[in-house]
């Protein structure tokens, strides 16, 4: 079947099946072109807890679909694969950030949402990349636990007056960009701005003209008047990216910037998940019920 006739497919069957497709910015272009809605980590958030729609597929990894499935109780919430895991949130478990907390009495927890459900519901409150200087901000302590991240970490700790105690974890793939494949590509295109992920390595980050979640970076593209740009991120925001402005330039840093887990969902496979109604991401509802808290104090940090 080709392409155009499988997304025709899957809109009818969205719609027979009261449902909504949600796609991060690094999915494949076919699914971007297809979602009902495109977003970084906290946009797809605050759609899953807003919707009226009775299903909610994910086009995304499997954190992305618990986070929906944990403010959505009475939703359908559908992963069309399982096997599409994040390097990073398995860099973490419950039991060893139990382990930790206890080392750390009264620290609060502040969990970045690339984290299982059981790790979140360990956790004072969630942040994504769009959102952590201002969660953290938002704390009465002075001194937090930020897990499992330590770039974004480091990054926050950069912005904030309090102290932020880190965990050794990381992104393998944003980790790797080094600042020589930064300035080498600064050096090929010298009119270029860089935008990084915060993600990314402190000196990779030094070198960024901005820091930026997924969504945070399209919109930067979109009011600035440059026209070229390297982007520090999963090159799969590169389609949207050159989409939303025909007239501007994009370089990757890196050719190591490409999340396998992020590219294994396809249409077919978003086809036989309205189908068959597969796969169901359901939680124990003790792990929902204290997960739920630290999103949704999360979501209720004020937006600048
Ligand atoms: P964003 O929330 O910035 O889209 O990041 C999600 C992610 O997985 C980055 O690697
Ligand atoms: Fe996880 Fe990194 Fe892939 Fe994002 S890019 S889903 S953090 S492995």
């Amino acid at each position: 079947m080709s392409i155009s006739a499988l997304q025709q497919e899957i809109r009818e069957w969205l719609a027979r099946r009261q449902a909504i497709l949600l796609a991060h910015n690094y999915q494949p272009p076919e699914i971007q072109d297809l979602a009902d809605f495109l977003g970084d980590s906290l946009g797809l958030s605050l759609t899953a807890s807003q919707t009226p729609a009775k299903m909610i597929v994910f086009a995304g990894v499997h954190f992305m679909a618990e986070t929906a499935a944990i403010l959505c109780p009475d939703k359908t919430v559908l992963l069309p694969r399982l096997d599409v895991g994040c390097y990073m949130a398995d860099t973490i478990t419950p039991e060893a950030l139990r382990r930790r907390k206890a080392e750390l009495p009264g620290v609060p927890v502040v969990t970045y949402v690339n984290s299982s459900a059981a790790v979140k519901a360990e956790s004072d409150i969630c942040c994504t990349s769009a959102n952590a200087v201002r969660v953290v901000n938002s704390l009465a302590a002075d001194r937090v636990l930020m897990v499992p991240d330590k770039n974004l970490a480091l990054y926050t700790a950069r912005h904030t007056a309090k102290e932020v105690l880190f965990w050794e974890g990381c992104c393998n793939i944003h980790d790797a960009l080094t600042a020589a494949q930064v300035q080498a590509c600064r050096e090929a295109h010298p009119q270029a701005l860089f935008l990084a992920h915060p993600e990314c390595r402190p000196e990779v980050l030094a070198l960024a003209d901005a820091i930026r979640s997924t969504s945070g970076m399209l919109e930067y593209v979109r009011t600035s008047p440059a026209t070229e740009f390297i982007i520090g991120t999963e090159q799969g925001i590169i389609y949207t990216l050159q989409r939303q402005n025909p007239g501007k330039i994009f370089h990757s840093p890196s050719p190591g910037l490409l999340c396998p887990d992020m590219k294994r969902i396809t249409l077919e496979d978003i086809l036989t998940a309205l189908k068959e109604e597969r796969y169901r991401i359901t939680l124990p509802e003790e792990v929902r019920q204290k997960a739920l808290r630290a999103v949704t104090r999360m979501l209720a940090v004020p937006r600048d």
